[in-house]
């Protein structure tokens, strides 16, 4: 199964999402990939703001190899599931979804949490450290759920 986590910039939200998702699924033995991507240009190219890496490696998680990616239409073909951070972010994916059946494989990252107060992952990038502990708790418990749900 291939899975692209999905925000605005791919530097805070997608990319913490990406690295907890992929330290799970190497701790499971899953035979699972990973990727993420940003609805927005303006960071391609970039690693993750520096607030997510320190953040992530306080959790003992390493994320200063990923790198900034534009989202896609073909993204739809290339992976499984596509989950948005938030519901800007999900109806600016479906916007270019290529067909119908596309559009099926994508949801919000929060689905998978549904005990959770919040639907959406809130964007960290014009807050302080606290936003971006908060994202952590919030996609630990979202990623844990998911991949209890996709194995059935
Ligand atoms: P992200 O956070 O979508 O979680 O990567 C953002 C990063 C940068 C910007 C917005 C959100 N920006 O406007 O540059």
């Amino acid at each position: 199964m291939k899975i692209l986590l999905v925000c605005l910039g791919n530097i805070c939200r997608s990319p913490m999402a990406e690295g907890i998702l992929r330290d799970m699924i190497q701790k499971q033995g899953l035979a699972y990939t990973t990727d993420s991507a940003g609805t927005g240009d303006y960071h391609v190219g970039e690693v993750p703001d520096q607030r997510a890496i320190r953040s992530m490696r306080d959790h003992g998680i390493d994320i200063s190899d990923l790198r900034a990616r534009h989202f896609r239409p073909s993204d739809f073909h290339g992976f499984d599931v596509l989950l948005a951070m938030d519901k800007s972010n999900l109806t600016n994916m479906l916007a270019i979804a290529p067909d119908e059946a596309s559009k099926k494989k994508a949801r919000l990252m929060m689905d998978h949490a549904p005990l959770h107060p919040l639907r959406e992952v809130p964007d960290p990038y014009f807050g302080g450290d606290e936003g971006f502990e908060q994202v952590y708790r919030m996609l630990t418990e979202a990623c844990s759920n998911m991949l209890k749900d996709e194995k059935g």
